[in-house]
């Protein structure tokens, strides 16, 4: 078995490698610090770990890697990378929300497309967030592109369902995880995060189970199932409070 997973050399993609190689799976890692995906390839040095250096915001490099790997079988293909950035959206460097669009929307919708032309079986995985379920002042075109992943991917697998397909799309939500997200969006990080080990095992588990939805831990549940009850004005009014205390 085969797994392909992008932003493998940090938080919740590095630790998705590292179980995944410890249950026996080759690997084929992508990031930009490719010296994080080395260290795992020397964890693991009796199995097939490939490691791309490819930063996915450049098409070109994108395109050389899916190149490379065109003739590999795949069995899980993970889009996991992906960033976000705290603020007043007008205070936000534009530049930063484009790449952030053009990451987590256009170059994982891309990656999709290519693994559902590529696999004759398996499972794609793409890595969503809670904020996709919650329009979030501070935090809003970060949100926004999770929603865009959460209904693309809910909508796909659906296609993939009817159409017979032995491909499923699974959708996976996470409240805060404590990565270098926090870091890269530019927050101190004062919520209360799950450990990336904990995320990971439910990620795993949900796998296991066949779910087309994975939302790590309980309370994310809760919130997920709560949240259709409560008005759009308390949603925003408690969202702005939260991200105003990170
Ligand atoms: N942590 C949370 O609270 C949280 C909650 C919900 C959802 N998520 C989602 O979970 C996913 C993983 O995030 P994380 O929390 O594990 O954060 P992280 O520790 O910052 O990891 C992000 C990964 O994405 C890679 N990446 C970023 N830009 C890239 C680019 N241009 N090209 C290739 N790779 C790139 C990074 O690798 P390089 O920098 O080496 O390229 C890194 O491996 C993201 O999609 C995030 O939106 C996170």
């Amino acid at each position: 078995m085969r797994a392909l997973i992008t932003g493998a050399s940090s938080g919740i993609g590095r630790k998705l490698a590292i179980e995944l190689a410890n249950k026996g799976y080759d690997l084929i890692l992508i990031a930009r610090r490719i010296e994080r995906l080395k260290e795992i390839q020397d964890m693991f040095n009796k199995q097939d770990i490939l490691i791309f250096q490819t930063d996915l915001l450049d098409q070109n490099q994108t395109k050389q890697l899916l190149i490379e790997i065109n003739t590999l079988k795949i069995d899980l293909w993970i889009n996991n990378a992906g960033f976000g950035k705290v603020g007043v959206s007008t205070s936000i460097d534009l530049q930063d929300e484009m790449d952030m669009i053009e990451l987590n929307i256009k170059r994982l919708h891309h990656l999709t497309r290519f693994a559902i032309d590529h696999m004759t079986e398996g499972k794609i995985i793409n890595i969503s967030s809670m904020a996709s379920y919650i329009p979030t002042p501070k935090l809003a075109s970060y949100a926004a592109s999770k929603a865009y992943v959460t209904s693309y991917s809910e909508a796909l697998n659906y296609e993939l369902k009817k159409q017979k397909k032995n491909i499923k799309v699974i959708t996976v939500s996470p409240g805060p995880v404590h990565t270098e997200f926090g870091k890269v969006a530019g927050s101190n990080q004062k919520l209360k995060s799950m450990p990336v080990e904990k995320c990971v095992h439910h990620i795993l588990k949900g796998i296991n189970k066949n779910k087309s939805t994975i939302i790590p831990g309980f309370k994310m549940k809760l919130l997920k199932f709560f949240i259709r009850f409560f008005p759009k004005k308390l949603i925003l009014y408690t969202a702005y409070k939260i991200q105003s205390r990170k």
